[in-house]
């Protein structure tokens, strides 16, 4: 399973970078402007700043909602370094998009995606990813983790090369469940891939551990 972290901050990233432990990058809009990222130029060299941290795909999401806007964006933004993936919306153009990308050797991020219907049609566009918002699901009283199970199914059952990229996990037990379920991918937050390190045992344990090697000295 590759993780993934869901952050346009460089401290984050390079934090989880460091542990080694991580493959990617996923951003969207939302979290480029609370990193206060403004001006085209700008989102262009964040993005470069991001790919030199780390060693894996980085998604960046287009903004044009047209066919030809999200091709024009999505070349640019590919153009920065060959690490991108270019996030595109579940929207009619965006499948058009994808399949032109897939075309092009682009890789593309299907984002957005809420219902296994959308999960196949980006699949058979040639998507790279498809992301799956299991949180935002939970928020309106659906069951996230079970679309992610929905569309692992689908996709082996007919061999679909995209991979599942189980995005907005809020917490350690919805990462831990798509490891279960056989998501290729996990995209969170820092917190959640730190909080994988706890469990009041190590800590009980360490204690007594240091405790008792002072008794050895
Ligand atoms: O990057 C997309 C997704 O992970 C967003 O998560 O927490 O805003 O629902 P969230």
């Amino acid at each position: 399973m590759k993780f993934f972290i869901d952050t346009a901050n460089l401290d984050e990233i390079r934090e989880a970078h460091d542990l080694g432990v991580l493959d990617g990058v996923t951003t969207n809009p939302s979290l480029m402007a609370k990193e206060g990222i403004k001006g085209r130029d700008n989102i262009l060299r964040h993005y470069k700043a991001i790919c030199e941290i780390v060693d894996g795909d980085v998604s960046a999401e287009v903004v044009s909602t047209d066919f030809k806007g999200i091709v024009a964006e999505g070349e640019l933004l590919a153009s920065i370094d060959e690490k991108i993936v270019v996030k595109v919306p579940m929207i009619k153009d965006g499948v058009k998009a994808i399949r032109y990308f897939a075309n092009n050797n682009i890789k593309t991020n299907c984002t957005l995606v809420f219902s296994a219907g959308q999960a196949l049609l980006a699949a058979k566009a040639g998507a790279t990813y498809v992301s799956p918002f299991i949180g935002r699901i939970d928020d309106v009283g659906g069951d996230g983790l079970e679309l992610i199970q929905q569309i692992v199914s689908i996709y082996n059952t007919y061999g679909f090369a995209t991979e599942v990229l189980a995005a907005s996990i809020r917490h350690v037990p919805h990462l831990i469940r798509c490891a279960e379920i056989g998501a290729d991918v996990a995209t969170c937050p820092l917190s959640v891939i730190l909080g994988l390190l706890k469990h009041p045992l190590t800590d009980i344990g360490l204690e007594k551990f240091l405790a008792d090697a002072k008794k050895t000295m």
